[in-house]
C-alpha cells in the first residue's frame, strides 16, 4: 500500500528557515527517515512539495484513494478553503501535520480550515510528528485502528 507526504509552501526551506521554530533538518532528511521507516513497516511512500495551493488539490485528488496522506499544509492551513473541499471530497484519511504548536504562536495560526475533515492532526512534536503520522496511518490501513 502507499502512503503520501505532501508538504506545502516554504517547507522546501526547512533546515534554514526559522530553524528556532522550524528546526534544523532539510524537508529530504525528515523524507528519507520517513521512507526508511515506511518500507520497515511495509508502506511506500509518495513524498512531494509544492509552493502552489492548486498542484496541492491536484495531487490530493491524485492521492484520493491511496491508504492515507500526511499533509502539511503549511500557512494555506489558515487560508485555504480549496484544500479543505479537495480533502473532505477524498476517501483516504488525512492527518494534518505541523512541526511548530501552531496554538502556542500567531492568533491566525490557530485556526485551521484543514482539522475539521482531518481524520486527525499532530503539532508541535516538530517532525517526529511524521512519523507519528505515519504509523497513525499504517495502523488505520492493516487494523483499522481508531
Ligand atoms: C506550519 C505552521 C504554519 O502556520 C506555517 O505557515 C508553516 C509551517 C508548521 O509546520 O508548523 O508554514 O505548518
Amino acid at each position: 500500500p502507499t502512503l503520501f507526504v505532501l508538504n506545502g509552501p516554504n517547507l522546501n526551506l526547512l533546515g534554514t528557515r526559522e530553524p528556532e521554530v522550524y528546526g534544523r533538518e532539510t524537508l529530504a532528511d525528515i523524507e528519507a527517515r520517513l521512507r526508511d521507516h515506511a518500507e520497515r513497516i511495509g508502506f511506500d511512500l509518495d513524498c512531494r512539495q509544492s509552493n502552489h495551493e492548486g498542484e496541492l488539490v491536484d495531487w490530493i485528488q491524485e492521492a484520493g484513494k491511496s491508504a492515507g496522506i500526511i499533509f502539511n499544509p503549511g500557512a494555506y492551513t489558515h487560508t485555504s478553503v480549496a484544500l479543505r473541499d479537495a480533502i473532505a471530497a477524498i476517501a483516504a484519511p488525512v492527518i494534518e501535520v505541523h512541526l511548530s504548536n501552531v496554538h502556542a504562536r500567531e492568533d491566525f495560526r490557530r485556526h485551521s480550515y484543514i482539522s475539521p475533515v482531518a481524520r486527525g492532526v499532530i503539532a508541535g512534536l516538530g517532525s517526529k510528528g511524521y512519523e507519528l503520522a505515519l504509523d497513525a496511518l499504517a495502523g488505520l490501513a492493516t487494523s483499522g485502528f481508531q
